[in-house]
């Protein structure tokens, strides 16, 4: 009996044996575990002190290291770039991981601050080094885009996807800054910090707990897009911040997530050797700690003092001062925890390079 629309019981039999024969796809095979194997950052040599910040805005020293903790920051020189400072740092964790630049596999660049909307800077970045054929990306997740890229570039070793994967964290936020706005042109630095992630035996990142709130979009952005700029007569479109309430949702959102990072890592606050959360004001950092009852002997990241609020590089160049200054040793874990404009947060448990 033939079946309506002349599908009879031999074509379905083709149909079938089609299938069966239709080849299987072979999926990628990563390492057992991931870990931080290098770590780099670059400073600008230039310091600016609140004094001179306070030439443009009606503001004093004295405010602005009651309110943010920052006494210092570090501006780039106008033609330094967003990419010459990733190179800077990349390099630096490239030859701390031992590796030559050719064996990286993937480079993701978190910023906010690279002025092309394309192509990335990490396509430059991955080149200047001679990472020949990496893939190369930037992610867009602020001041979490550092440990957004962490907890891809582990996945992304784990999946085998790539064996060495350079994440770096940079901003050149003076670029982006009113210095005539006094609600962020005190607050924001530039710098670049980067680690290498590979294969290891031991899991050396733990899960990340990271997610959004985009119900809070408007309290940190650009005044104005580039089709604003490009349709108006309108001033750069410099960033604008809504302070107190980024203050008081990092203040009262944050230490809960950074509580699930450790419970995600299977340790309590106890077996930390470090607690580096983005530096965005002091008193943010304070609360946190506070919050999470950190025992007195795990070290707390304190580099916002003399380095600003550097978004996304602000993590990684913590971690290289607490490690050159002997605050936390390598091997010893570490929380990080970044959040800021989207609004978006991503907090894990790491060892130390
Ligand atoms: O990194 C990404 C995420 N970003 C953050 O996490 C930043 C979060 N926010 C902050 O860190 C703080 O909100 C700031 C440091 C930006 C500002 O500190 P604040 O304690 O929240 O200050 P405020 O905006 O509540 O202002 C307090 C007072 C106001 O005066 P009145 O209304 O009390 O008379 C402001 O007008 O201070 C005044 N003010 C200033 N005074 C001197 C605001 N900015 C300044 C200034 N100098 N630069």
């Amino acid at each position: 009996m033939s079946q309506s629309g002349g599908d009879s019981s031999d074509e379905r039999g083709r149909a079938e044996d089609e299938q069966v024969a239709a080849p299987s796809l072979k999926s990628s095979v990563g390492a057992a575990h991931a870990r931080i194997l290098g770590l780099g950052g670059y400073r600008p040599t230039r310091v600016v002190t609140n004094d001179e910040i306070c030439e443009l805005i009606d503001s004093t020293d004295q405010w602005i290291r009651e309110r943010s903790g920052i006494e210092t920051r570090r501006f780039a020189a106008p033609d330094e770039s967003v990419v010459d400072m990733s190179v800077a740092a990349g390099g630096k964790a490239i030859a701390q991981a031992g590796l030559q630049p050719e064996q990286i596999s993937a480079v993701i660049v978190a910023t906010v601050t690279h002025p092309l909307q394309t192509p990335s800077a990490a396509a430059d970045v991955a080149h200047r080094l001679g990472a020949t054929d990496a893939a190369a990306l930037d992610v867009s997740a602020a001041c979490a885009g550092f440990c957004y890229g962490v907890s891809m570039a582990n996945d992304m070793v784990r999946g085998g996807s790539a064996e060495h994967v350079l994440v770096i964290g940079c901003e050149k936020l003076s670029d982006f800054t009113d210095s005539y706005d006094r609600s962020t042109a005190f607050i924001f630095g530039d710098g670049a910090g980067a680690v290498v992630i590979g294969p290891s035996n031991e899991p050396g990142i733990a899960p990340t707990v990271w997610g959004s709130d985009g119900s809070q979009y408007d309290a940190i952005t650009q005044r104005a897009s580039w089709i604003d700029v490009r349709d108006s007569d309108i001033e750069f479109p410099a960033l604008t911040m809504q302070g107190q309430k980024v203050f008081r949702w990092a203040v009262w959102q944050m230490a809960p997530v950074a509580k699930k990072a450790l419970e995600a890592a299977g340790i309590t606050a106890d077996d930390l050797g470090a607690f580096i959360p983005h530096q965005a004001n002091m008193r943010i950092i304070d609360a946190m700690a506070k919050t999470l009852g950190l025992p007195a002997h795990v070290p707390v990241a304190r580099d916002i003092k003399d380095t600003g609020n550097t978004s996304a590089a602000s993590i990684p160049l913590a971690m290289e001062r607490m490690l050159e200054t002997g605050e936390a040793k390598s091997g010893d874990l570490a929380l990080l925890i970044g959040f800021g404009a989207g609004l978006v947060y991503a907090a894990q448990v790491v060892r130390l390079p």
